[in-house]
């Protein structure tokens, strides 16, 4: 595996794979790779013939007070996994070499980007689809591979691709779980050992409010106060927990029938997030 940080090399060796005919994948990622991030890369082996992982921290998609410093790093590591997960080339650029001191344009997926996660992290979603779209640029992949667990990103990354025609097809992989539910992340390093035994219960949460709102007794808004009453009790300070059309994230109305349930709750200092997709036959 190669490891690039320059825009202009990683650049060069696409061309030459492109020149030969090859298809090309693409995973971006800010690194501490776990199982969930390696389904992406698999994925994204056997959809195409050569695959190109990025690791960049990116600073713009964090709001102020967020944990940009804290956030774990661990290059060596994770150089490994992908060299022995038969990456062809990690992208490793450098803050300088994304951004430009005076850059002026981001992106705004308006409508997708203010609610849930948005709403708490302002700026969070234009500062990821400007990275995602500078990324797409760079490499020119012919598919790039995000994961389910980030449902509001994948959605804002899919409409981007869609109203700016950008030339890549986003393919989407279910979320990579712990034995007991935990949705895989690498904020959950930061969960003390009493915190990670409560965790599981917000996928628990989802589980059961899926339940329930495929047996029609209770109206959305009755089902998702219980859980949120529910996760409050166990410890958790719940954010919004919201039962939404699973294509606009609209809030859900009684004859949808493509749902999800978006969570996102603090439990001590760490942020977890978590959702459920389902189809429900009116
Ligand atoms: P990061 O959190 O490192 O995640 C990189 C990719 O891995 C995203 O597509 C995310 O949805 C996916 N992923 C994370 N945990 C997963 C899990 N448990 N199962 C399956 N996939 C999982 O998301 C980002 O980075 C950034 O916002 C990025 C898109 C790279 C832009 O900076």
């Amino acid at each position: 595996m190669q490891a690039i940080q320059s825009i202009e090399q990683v650049r060069g060796v696409v061309q030459q794979w492109r020149q030969a005919g090859q298809s090309i994948g693409f995973v971006p990622t800010m690194g501490n790779l776990h199982q969930g991030h390696l389904s992406l890369v698999k994925a994204a082996q056997t959809k195409a013939e050569r695959v190109v992982v990025s690791i960049f921290v990116n600073p713009t998609q964090f709001a102020p007070g967020e944990d940009f410093l804290s956030y774990p790093r661990t290059l060596q590591e994770d150089q490994e996994k992908l060299a022995n997960a038969q990456v062809d080339v990690l992208f490793v650029p450098n803050k300088d070499e994304i951004y430009f001191p005076d850059a002026s344009t981001r992106i705004t997926v308006s409508g997708l980007s203010e609610q849930y996660c948005g709403a708490s992290r302002v700026g969070h979603f234009s500062g990821v689809a400007t990275v995602v779209c500078k990324l797409l640029n760079i490499v020119q992949p012919d598919l790039a591979v995000f994961g389910q667990k980030d449902f509001q990103q994948l959605r804002v990354i899919q409409r981007m691709v869609r109203d700016l025609n950008i030339p890549v097809t986003i393919n989407a992989m279910p979320t990579f779980r712990e034995p007991d539910g935990l949705a895989m992340s690498s904020r959950n390093s930061y969960l003390t050992s009493k915190q990670r035994a409560i965790a599981p219960k917000l996928y628990q949460a989802l589980l059961d409010a899926k339940d329930e709102a495929l047996t029609n007794c209770k109206s959305y808004p009755e089902i998702t106060q219980r859980q949120i009453d529910r996760l409050k009790h166990s410890g958790f300070e719940p954010e919004y927990f919201a039962i939404c059309r699973s294509l606009d994230l609209h809030p859900a109305k009684p004859g949808d029938t493509e749902l999800v349930i978006l969570t996102a709750a603090k439990l001590g200092k760490t942020r977890l997030i978590d959702n459920i997709e389902f189809s429900k036959k009116i």
